[in-house]
């Protein structure tokens, strides 16, 4: 995975928008910086946001306690400060992976009161200790295999905890939050929506990788708005989870920093549902937002990219290679939607992907 997918309206509405909103919640600009990628802290344009992932910590699974790698320590500890430089009230939450191959230690963890006190403790000594002012949880899936009653469980004791431990500490309550698989029920199985509504700050949506070349053998939109019928998009992820009872002021929207590389069968095809042998350039057909456009500029004459206002994407045939992707009119048209909707905010996955800010920069350009 080499780019690691993993897994904006008029000053008037912007106006109107904050004047509804409770003097508590601001408007949510977040984004998510990855360890393993080559983006230092130092480089991140922490200006732009209000908020700030630092991914990802894991869950060890033998303690069942927040365990953080050691090449991680240092940049970790040092996350907080270094954002602070250039924008004083960033606030910045450490991000646990419990997806894809961790999610069997999270099963485990969240399926015992002992399991769960570990992880839930560590947590929050672990966030007090690196100078985050909150958690998240990265990737939880509604599975079978995860007990979902179990899962509003944990929420409820580690909402406790953090309330407790801001009692006793006098610091205010560490943000927690989760970052959902986007639909909040998958074959029958739901999240807890009512615990996740009462004990959670927001929750990320994982509005991207709807469709991937890994998996499916025609072309899709990996990150559309609006679908062609029966396609999966964001707008009936979102209307899903408030037709499930969930609050839109505690839904942020992710954002995709990156898309997705089909090898077409026929050359000849350019439409969504076209044949795919599989995923072309890199592994899992996923490029960063700064690898496409790098790629468009040093092809050469002829080839370019055009945005698709139905869908909200950018679509790019090369040969028969076919990718789409956000460009910076799709973020602008997600970030109006959010607003419109009354969302709470925006939260982009992730920010090494960014070429030169110009996504981040997206909502300020309106
Ligand atoms: C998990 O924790 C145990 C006990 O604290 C420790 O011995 C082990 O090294 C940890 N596992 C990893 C992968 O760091
Ligand atoms: C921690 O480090 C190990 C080995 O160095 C690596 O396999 C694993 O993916 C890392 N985990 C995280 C969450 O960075
Ligand atoms: C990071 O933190 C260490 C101590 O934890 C400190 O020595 C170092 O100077 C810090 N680096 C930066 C860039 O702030
Ligand atoms: C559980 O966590 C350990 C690290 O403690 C990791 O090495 C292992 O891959 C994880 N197992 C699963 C099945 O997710
Ligand atoms: C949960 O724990 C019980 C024992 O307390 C065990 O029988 C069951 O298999 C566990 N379930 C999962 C999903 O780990
Ligand atoms: C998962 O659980 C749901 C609800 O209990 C059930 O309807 C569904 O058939 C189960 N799915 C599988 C694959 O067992
Ligand atoms: C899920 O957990 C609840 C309580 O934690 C328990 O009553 C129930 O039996 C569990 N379900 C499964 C399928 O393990
Ligand atoms: C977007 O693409 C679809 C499918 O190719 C097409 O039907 C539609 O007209 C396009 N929308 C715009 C605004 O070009």
């Amino acid at each position: 995975m080499a780019s690691k997918p993993i897994f904006l309206l008029l000053p008037l509405l912007f106006l109107s928008f904050k004047l509804q909103r409770s003097s508590s919640q601001t408007w949510i600009k977040a984004g998510y910086w990855d360890s393993s990628t080559n983006l230092p802290i130092s480089g991140i344009n922490s200006a732009l946001f209000t908020h700030l992932f630092c991914a990802f910590a894991f869950i060890n699974s033998t303690s069942y306690q927040l365990q953080i790698n050691s090449s991680n320590e240092q940049p970790f500890s040092n996350f907080t400060n270094i954002l602070k430089l250039k924008n004083p009230s960033i606030t910045t939450l450490l991000s646990i992976l419990v997806g894809k191959s961790e999610s069997t230690n999270f099963s485990l963890m969240i399926n015992q009161t002992s399991n769960r006190k570990s992880f839930i403790e560590s947590s929050v000594k672990t966030a007090r200790l690196y100078g985050f002012h909150g958690l998240d949880l990265c990737g939880v899936v509604p599975k079978n295999s995860t007990n979902m009653t179990s899962l509003g469980a944990f929420l409820d004791e580690w909402r406790a905890e953090v309330a407790s431990e801001s009692r006793n500490s006098g610091k205010t309550q560490l943000l927690l939050t989760m970052s959902a698989q986007s639909m909040p029920i998958v074959n029958s199985v739901s999240y807890p929506i009512d615990s996740t509504k009462k004990n959670l700050d927001w929750v990320n949506i994982i509005a991207y990788d709807y469709y991937v070349p890994t998996v499916d053998s025609f072309t899709g939109v990996h990150a559309a708005l609006y679908g062609p019928l029966s396609r999966t998009n964001t707008d009936d992820v979102i209307k899903e989870w408030l037709q499930r009872g969930f609050s839109a002021d505690k839904l942020v929207l992710g954002l995709p920093y990156h898309g997705f590389a089909w090898t077409l069968v026929k050359s000849g095809d350019n439409d969504i549902g076209s044949r795919a042998s599989g995923p072309a350039f890199t592994i899992d057909g996923s490029m960063g937002f700064k690898s496409i456009k790098s790629f468009i500029q040093n092809y050469g004459y002829g080839v370019e990219s055009v945005y698709n206002s139905t869908y909200v994407v950018n679509f790019c045939k090369i040969g028969s290679i076919w990718i789409n992707f956000d460009d910076v009119e799709a973020i602008k048209a997600k970030v109006s939607y959010a607003k419109a909707k009354g969302l709470l905010g925006y939260s982009a996955f992730q920010l090494s992907n960014d070429d030169n800010w110009v996504l981040s920069k997206a909502e300020k350009s309106y």
